[in-house]
């Protein structure tokens, strides 16, 4: 049976983790059947004594845990009890969820449902058809609301997914969450370190999906997001949005020196008197090892190839790659040119690399050579 661990970060929360505990124990725990359901408090040693709470109360539920800390943030708590979650527990996936009634404990069974039929991310989101925001909020916290979500959206190319900043969601732990450097995620000691890994969850998942969430206001205690988490949200988003962004940029540079490189070496060695098929062939062998190099070292740094054996496996397939963009040159160009005469060849091959071979190549290095990206 799958275990699902729900990762329930708590400060100051006296008022709420009791009946919270209460409710998911006695009522919406008994109504899933597929699952083995767990609850993970990770309290900051909140001075009202959440933690002890807690800690009574498992001694009557042996699915419920706690584990306390240092305040170190939203971001710490939450990673602390995911690494927590996945080795100690053992987890198949787990849940990020608010102690204070906010996200109401009725969600998690149509959660545990989308992830039992085949989700590896799930989404509770406010702004899909079934999802709201509290009818009490005043009309500028939900603009401020929509619309952050909105430029999120944007600014990360994610027009499919409606919720970007819900803190209700679930990950599965083989394939997604463990392929994540949790520590090395952005701003951990606010909210916005959330941005961040849905941003990672995402490009690992195979299927996410976006299941209703009817977000409630808080009742009791105070919230502790304020303005500043919400400026550091936007910054993370803009960050990772442009970091994408950027290493295109580097790619499409990287093009252009190994076009140079391959011009110069043209002429070098015709000056040496060598024949002209072979003098191609070196020279635009240069090229192939000028963008190997540079993609390496600057464009893919972080997933950076190193050692002998992996190098030439991985070059090798680096000239694979580049005779298929070869290929699909020597395709299309002819075919273009019938088409719009050979005056226009310069129009042919500005719409052949732009659009076919720098697309190709892009796609290529990610998925194949550098994997970074995850189809
Ligand atoms: N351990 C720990 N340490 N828990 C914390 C900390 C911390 O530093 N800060 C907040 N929490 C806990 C709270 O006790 C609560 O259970 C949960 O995290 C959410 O905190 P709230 O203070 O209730 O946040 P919110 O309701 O204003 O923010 C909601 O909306 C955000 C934006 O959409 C949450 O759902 C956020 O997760 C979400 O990012
Ligand atoms: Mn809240």
């Amino acid at each position: 049976m799958e275990k699902i661990v729900i990762i329930m970060p708590t400060y100051n929360e006296s008022e709420n983790i009791g009946p919270m505990i209460h409710e998911l124990f006695e009522k919406e725990f008994p109504r899933i059947k597929n699952a083995s359901m767990h609850l993970l408090v990770v309290d900051d040693n909140s001075p009202d004594g959440t933690g002890e709470i807690v800690k009574e109360a498992s001694k009557k539920y042996k699915n419920l845990h706690l584990l306390s800390g240092q305040k170190q943030g939203l971001g710490m708590a939450y990673v602390r009890g995911m690494k927590y979650a996945m080795k100690k527990l053992s987890a198949d996936a787990v849940i990020e969820m608010d102690a204070d009634f906010q996200h109401p404990p009725k969600f998690v069974k149509p959660m545990v449902e989308a992830y039992l039929n085949g989700a590896d991310y799930v989404i509770g989101s406010r702004y899909i058809p079934g999802g709201s925001v509290p009818k009490e909020w005043a009309i500028h916290r939900r603009a401020i609301s929509y619309l952050g979500n909105l430029f999120i959206r944007f600014v990360l190319l994610k027009p499919r997914l409606h919720d970007l900043t819900t803190g209700f969601r679930l990950t599965k732990v083989k394939g997604v969450l463990d392929k994540i450097e949790l520590d090395n995620l952005m701003e951990l000691k606010r909210f916005a370190y959330k941005v961040d890994l849905l941003y990672q969850s995402v490009k690992n998942a195979k299927k996410v999906k976006e299941v209703p969430l009817q977000f409630a206001p808080r009742t009791k205690e105070a919230s502790k997001f304020s303005m500043k988490e919400m400026v550091s949200t936007f910054k993370v988003a803009i960050i990772l949005g442009i970091k994408d962004k950027i290493r295109f940029l580097k790619f499409a540079t990287v093009g252009f020196v190994g076009f140079v490189v391959n011009f110069l070496f043209l002429r070098v060695f015709r000056s040496i008197g060598l024949g002209e098929v072979f003098v191609w062939l070196m020279a635009t062998e240069m090229a192939i090892i000028s963008n190997y190099t540079f993609n390496n070292i600057w464009t893919f740094k972080e997933a950076k190839i190193s050692g002998f054996v992996t190098t030439a496996k991985k070059f090798l397939q680096f000239n694979l790659t580049s005779a298929g963009a070869l290929i699909i040159q020597s395709v299309f160009g002819p075919l273009g040119v019938r088409v719009v005469g050979e005056r226009y060849d310069y129009l042919v091959l500005a719409f052949v690399v732009a659009f076919m071979v720098l697309p190709y190549n892009y796609f290529m290095y990610n998925v194949f050579i550098w994997k970074t990206w995850k189809p």
